[in-house]
């Protein structure tokens, strides 16, 4: 069956708990059930890691070269994470960045993401409902 990678970084596998009034109350098991939910009709299934390491995501990515896509939220690793910037260059999937804030609406250290040029699209703002919309953008772009 095809797979769809779900990645998300630090901090990420608390949501529910962490700062709702920013990332709002849908746990990490919410999102992989929306994610999957969105995906299901076309025959795929989601695979989902979160760590709060970088290295564990890196490896997770050179681990999925064949899934059909993934979705990314970075975490704070947008900012700094290098290493995982050059693990996804070598990702040969199309893949979409989210971020559950809008991190223009914040502090300016939030302002630019170093993995953001190589994404096929960037969702932001929109809550847990950004990563069912790149799933949707997936779907299209992936060719059936
Ligand atoms: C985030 C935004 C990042 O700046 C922050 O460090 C996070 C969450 C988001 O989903 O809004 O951990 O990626």
């Amino acid at each position: 069956m095809p797979e769809l990678l779900l990645l998300n970084g630090p901090n990420l596998g608390i949501l529910g708990r962490r700062e709702p009034e920013i990332y709002g109350t849908d746990t990490l098991a919410d999102i992989e059930k929306a994610v999957a939910d969105e995906v299901a009709g076309r025959g795929w299934t989601v695979t989902s890691f979160q760590s709060d390491v970088e290295g564990e995501l890196i490896g997770r990515i050179h681990g999925s070269y064949d899934t059909v896509g993934a979705i990314v939220n970075p975490g704070a690793l947008m900012i700094t994470g290098w290493p995982l910037r050059d693990a996804l260059a070598s990702y040969p999937r199309p893949w979409m960045e989210v971020h559950l804030s809008n991190v223009w609406a914040r502090e300016s250290f939030r302002h630019e993401s170093v993995i953001a040029p190589l994404a096929s699209g960037i969702i932001v703002g929109l809550g847990a409902y950004g990563y069912r919309l790149a799933a949707r953008a997936l779907l299209a772009k992936v060719p059936h």
